[in-house]
């Protein structure tokens, strides 16, 4: 990721920092890591130099923070990030059928790889708190469940069909959690 991209986060820093008492700056580092991806689409390695240089960490106690947060991303992600859920309820609800599935169609891994056209990324995730009505899947911020291979499938096509503005994160939003509809049993 050397070389990506990084809008300097040195004006917005000054009004982040002035919300914490002196000594306690250092916890801004989540709103600028927020910020950086916010601007970058992902944290670049400049963000995570600039960013300890603001606070006063170092890069890798700043990579352990983001590291830590699923919701931070340190390598590009495609337009769409698609999370299946791996953990135990999903998993004995066909969640690996669903992970294949997808696999197939686009072509790609599920260990966080992107579609060479940018606009997938396939991961699993852990526990997304909706086991009692798996298999779940996450599509950018918004639920899925009692997804099946079909209807995953179909939740593809629905996103291929709807133009979307450049940028990470871009998605159709769709009230959460939705029940994915499985087209053969329509
Ligand atoms: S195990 Fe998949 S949502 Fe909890």
């Amino acid at each position: 990721m050397a070389g990506a991209l990084h809008r300097s986060l040195a004006g917005p820093a000054v009004e982040i920092l002035a919300r914490y008492p002196e000594g306690r700056q250092r916890s801004a580092v989540m709103p600028l890591l927020r910020l950086a991806q916010e601007q970058d689409g992902y944290i670049t390695e400049a963000a995570v130099e600039e960013i300890g240089g603001i606070v006063g960490l170092s890069s890798a106690e700043v990579v352990a923070v983001a590291s830590f947060y699923t919701l931070f991303h340190l390598k590009p992600k495609g337009r769409h990030v698609i999370s299946v859920c791996q953990n135990i309820a999903c998993t004995m609800a066909g969640a690996e059928e669903i992970i294949e599935a997808l696999e197939q169609e686009l072509g790609i891994g599920s260990e966080g790889e992107t579609t060479p056209d940018g606009a997938f990324t396939l991961e699993r995730a852990e526990c997304l708190a909706t086991c009692e009505i798996a298999p779940c899947i996450q599509i950018d911020h918004d639920a899925m469940v009692k997804v099946t291979p079909a209807s995953a499938l179909a939740l593809l096509e629905e996103l291929r069909s709807v133009p979307s503005p450049d940028g990470p994160g871009a998605a159709p939003r769709w009230a959460a959690p939705r029940q994915a509809s499985d087209p053969r049993s329509a």
